[in-house]
C-alpha cells in the first residue's frame, strides 16, 4: 500500500470515528477520492506571513491527510506560485477541513443522479467528492477566477471526473444545468441569495454557510418548500468560511479601528466569545455588522468599539468608544443566553421566505419562542 493510500484510509477512519457523519456513502467517498492531487502546494502561517509548503514530501503528505484546512491562495497569490520567503495578506482560497466537508456533504444528502451546484470550487476536492456521490456529470461548480477553475478542472479530469467547472460569480446569473436538486456553497454569505433559492427544486436541499463575524459563521441546511421558501436548521459545528466576494476580487475588509475612550470593569470576560454556542447567540443578538478581532469588537456601521482585557482572578477591563457600549450588549446577551438554558446552534431553526426574508427561531423549554430577523 502506498503512503498516500494509507494516509487517505486514516483520514476516512477519522471522519467515521467523528460520528457526526451519518451516511456511509460520505465516508466511502472520502475513502475513494484522493485529496493530494488537489493541493500540490499550500501555505503554512508563520506570524503574519504565509509560507508555501510544496509536495511531495512527508510534511506535505501528513498535512494533506490531516483534518485541517489548507490555505492555498493569499491575496490572490496561489501557493504554487508563491516566493519561498512567503506572502502577506488575507487568505482568499483554501481546501476546507475534511471533517467539516464531510458534515456538510452528509447534510446535503446527495443521491446518485442529483443535479448539484457548488459555489466555491477552490481546489476542486469537494467537487470531486460531489461527483463521486452524484455519480458523474451532473455537478456544476463555479469560482471567481480562471486560475482557480482551470487548475481544478484539470485535476478533476486527471482522476476521472468531468463536472462543469466555470469561472463565474456565484452571486451572479446561475449557471446552465439547473434547476438543481442540491446546492452547496463553500464560501459564506450573510443571507441566502434569492437566485440560489429559485434554482433549487422543491424538496431539494441547500447547504450554506451564513457568515457572521461575531458568531464565527454557521452552516444552515435548508429544504426548499412548495411555496418557494425554505426551512431547516444549523449544523452543530461552527464554520468560519471565507466570504463570497465579487468576481476577480481578493479584497477583504480591514481590521477594527483602535480603541480609546471610556473604561470600566466587567465580570463577563472576552473568553465567553470563544464558546461556540454563545457566539452564535450573541451574533444574533448584536447588529450583524459587528466584527471581532481577539478581545476587540468593532461596528463599522456606527464606529462603536469595545476592547476587553481578561485578568485571572479579577474582573476584566473594558474600554469602549463610539455611540454604543458594545460590551454592555454582550453582557445582556450572556445573561439572556444563560436564562434560556445555554442553547446550542443546532437547536435553532431558520426559515427563508420566498421574498428572501430570514427568520431564526428557538423554542424555549417553557414552550415560548424567541426569534430574530437576519
Ligand atoms: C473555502 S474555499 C472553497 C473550497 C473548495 N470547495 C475546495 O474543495 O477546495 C472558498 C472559495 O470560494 C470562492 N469564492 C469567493 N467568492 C466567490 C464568488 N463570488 N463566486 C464564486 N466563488 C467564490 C473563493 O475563491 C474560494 O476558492
Amino acid at each position: 500500500m502506498t503512503a498516500e493510500l494509507e494516509a487517505r484510509i486514516g483520514l476516512a477512519r477519522e471522519i467515521e470515528r467523528g460520528a457526526s457523519v451519518l451516511s456511509s456513502r460520505v465516508v466511502e467517498a472520502f475513502l475513494n477520492v484522493p485529496r493530494h492531487p488537489f493541493v500540490p502546494a499550500f501555505y503554512r502561517r508563520d506570524g503574519g506571513t504565509y509560507l508555501p509548503t510544496r509536495g511531495p514530501g512527508e510534511e506535505w503528505l501528513r498535512a494533506v491527510y490531516a483534518d485541517e484546512v489548507l490555505v492555498t491562495e493569499v491575496g490572490g497569490v496561489h501557493a504554487e506560485e508563491a516566493p519561498d520567503e512567503g506572502v502577506t495578506g488575507d487568505a482568499t482560497s483554501s481546501s476546507t477541513a475534511p471533517g467539516l466537508m464531510a458534515e456538510m456533504l452528509d447534510a446535503l444528502d446527495v443521491l446518485p443522479g442529483d443535479r448539484v451546484w457548488e459555489i466555491g470550487t477552490g481546489t476542486g476536492y469537494n467537487a470531486a467528492l460531489l461527483c463521486r456521490l452524484a455519480g458523474g456529470g451532473t455537478v456544476t461548480t463555479v469560482d471567481r477566477t480562471s486560475r482557480l477553475v482551470d487548475a481544478a478542472r484539470e485535476r478533476l479530469r486527471a482522476i476521472g471526473y468531468e463536472p462543469a467547472v466555470l469561472g463565474a460569480d456565484g452571486a451572479g446569473a446561475p449557471p446552465a444545468g439547473g434547476p438543481f436538486d442540491r446546492i452547496i456553497a463553500t464560501c459564506s454569505v450573510r443571507r441566502l441569495p434569492t437566485a440560489w433559492l429559485e434554482q433549487c427544486v422543491t424538496g431539494g436541499v441547500i447547504v450554506v454557510p451564513l457568515g457572521n463575524a461575531l458568531g464565527g459563521g454557521a452552516v444552515a441546511c435548508l429544504t426548499k418548500l412548495p411555496g418557494g421558501g425554505a426551512a431547516g436548521r444549523f449544523l452543530h459545528r461552527p464554520a468560519a468560511f471565507m466570504p463570497l466576494r465579487p468576481k476577480g476580487s481578493a479584497v477583504v475588509p480591514g481590521p477594527p479601528a483602535p480603541v480609546a475612550g471610556r473604561r470600566r470593569s466587567s465580570v463577563v470576560g472576552a473568553r465567553v466569545l470563544d464558546d461556540h454556542a454563545f457566539s452564535f447567540w450573541v451574533g444574533l443578538a448584536l447588529s450583524r455588522s459587528v466584527v471581532r478581532d481577539g478581545g476587540t469588537l468593532h461596528d463599522p456601521a456606527d464606529g462603536s468599539t469595545a476592547a476587553v482585557r481578561d485578568h485571572p482572578g479579577r474582573p476584566s477591563e473594558v474600554a469602549t468608544s463610539g455611540p454604543r457600549d458594545l460590551w454592555q450588549l454582550v453582557e445582556s446577551a450572556w445573561t439572556a443566553w444563560r436564562r434560556h438554558h445555554r442553547p446550542r446552534r443546532e437547536w435553532f431553526a431558520l426559515t427563508v421566505g420566498p421574498d428572501g426574508s430570514h427568520e431564526v427561531t428557538f423554542t424555549v423549554p417553557d414552550g415560548s419562542t424567541a426569534s430574530w430577523r437576519l
